[in-house]
């Protein structure tokens, strides 16, 4: 049976990638910093543990979490392997900051990490020093070395990954001398900005549309209080479900809108969604806004592969939106979604037609036919590959499904957003 509709006013979890950094930053620098907003998800929990496996003191202090930095260079050897479990973004970034620190670490993950590629940032750090000892196909398990000190690099990124470009960027904090990433395709910059507000040196310039981002070292990174918004990737599952299910009327209170993570948003809009931002504000130097999304009729759309890197984990949901879209949407250039949590153009494909979807999977791409509206057939068991954002998108798939969706594990959900579940709840009662 189809949902009822979404209403009230719901709030979502704060933003993955900056609780990564806030904890990471935070760690070196000197003192306090403290931490409202932090997710709890697992992905950022893997991040606390293994800062903590490196010496930093890090507490929760009732609603905010505090991290005594120990400054830049100053990470101890840890004495176990560190666990990033299902986290790609701690694996890689952390991989950054250890390259320039002189000690060894082993990381470790679960099965979906294990598969994900990472000599994407073992060949910068490399070149800056460190060495690697990957398992086969330049994966995880991995034990690195780090260089003290190691060798600043300029660096022109191959592919557009925010991950490779901050790991080598934390790299260049403690490398003497400049380190420069050319990034041809704007990523979310939230390294950059963060970096910045701790007092690091870090200078960007646009030119002939890429960007040149050069950080200086020696760097000392002073202590921030920092307030986290609500995660836009957590909140494009809600604007979706509003979006879809009938008579649907919702606020989702306090959504970053970066511009550099909003694709999402603007090409719901582009379908013919109604989401009008509300209080436009900034929370710790990210513009924020409330979202009030209704539901719509949705139209099929071509989607532009340069909006790709601004909405590059929307896209499983961006997929449930198109099914129930009228006419035909067609997404290209997307070969980075072989490599998320899971293959997420093969994921969805399958997880899609099982639930009656028409669509066709190409090497960079789905296009799909949409429902015009009308509810999705449903039934079958969608196989989720410790995926999350699968998860996630199936179980909204499953509000607007007459047969409801049948997921064969909601544990991978915890990892970004603990309380999807409880909040889809509230908001179709
Ligand atoms: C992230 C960057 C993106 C994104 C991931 C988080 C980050 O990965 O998919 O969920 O916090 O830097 P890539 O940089 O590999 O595209």
């Amino acid at each position: 049976m189809p949902s009822p509709p979404l209403t009230g006013r719901i709030r979502v979890p704060g933003d993955k990638s900056i609780s990564h950094r806030s904890l990471m930053f935070g760690a070196l620098a000197v003192g306090r910093t403290r931490i409202s907003g932090l997710l709890e998800g697992e992905d950022v929990l893997a991040t606390a543990a293994a800062i903590r496996a490196m010496g930093v003191h890090i507490e929760r202090d009732g609603d905010e979490w505090v991290v005594h930095g120990v400054g830049v260079g100053g990470l101890l050897q840890p004495d176990r392997a560190l666990d990033m479990g299902n986290s790609g973004t701690s694996t890689r970034l952390l991989m950054g900051v250890i390259a320039s620190h002189g000690i060894t670490a082993t990381f470790t993950g679960d099965a979906s990490l294990s598969k994900r590629p990472m000599n994407r940032v073992i060949d910068p750090l490399s070149t800056m020093g460190a060495s690697f000892t990957p398992s086969p196909g330049g994966t995880l398990p991995l034990t690195m070395e780090g260089m003290q000190p190691a060798v600043p690099i300029t660096y022109r990124l191959p592919v557009a990954s925010a991950q490779v470009k901050s790991a080598v960027l934390l790299a260049g904090l403690n490398t003497p001398g400049t380190t420069t990433v050319i990034e041809p395709v704007p990523t979310r910059d939230h390294t950059e900005r963060m970096l910045r507000g701790f007092g690091a040196e870090l200078t960007v310039e646009e030119a002939d549309g890429e960007r040149v981002i050069r950080i200086h070292s020696p760097a000392e990174l002073r202590p921030c209080d920092i307030a986290v918004p609500g995660d836009p990737s957590s909140a494009a599952f809600f604007a979706v479900a509003a979006s879809v299910v009938p008579g649907s009327d919702l606020v989702i209170e306090n959504v970053g809108l970066n511009p550099t993570r909003d694709g999402i948003f603007r090409t719901l809009e582009l379908m013919g969604a109604d989401i009008e931002k509300l209080d436009e504000r900034e929370v710790g130097g990210e513009p924020v806004a409330d979202l009030h999304v209704k539901h719509s009729h949705l139209r099929g759309i071509e989607v532009d592969p340069a909006i790709a890197p601004s909405m590059i984990d929307e896209f499983p949901i961006l997929f449930v939106a198109a099914a129930m879209a009228e006419g035909t949407t067609t997404t290209s250039g997307l070969e980075e979604l072989r490599v998320k949590e899971s293959d997420r153009l093969s994921a969805m494909a399958t997880a899609l037609q099982e639930v009656g979807v028409t669509l066709e999977e190409t090497d960079d791409g789905l296009i799909i036919e949409g429902s015009h509206g009308e509810p999705l057939p449903g039934g079958g068991t969608i196989a989720t590959h410790l995926d999350h954002r699968i998860a996630m998108s199936m179980a909204i798939a499953g509000l607007v499904s007459r047969k409801g969706v049948e997921i064969d594990s909601t544990e991978p959900i915890a990892t970004s957003f603990p309380n999807f579940a409880a909040l889809l709840a509230t908001a179709s009662s």
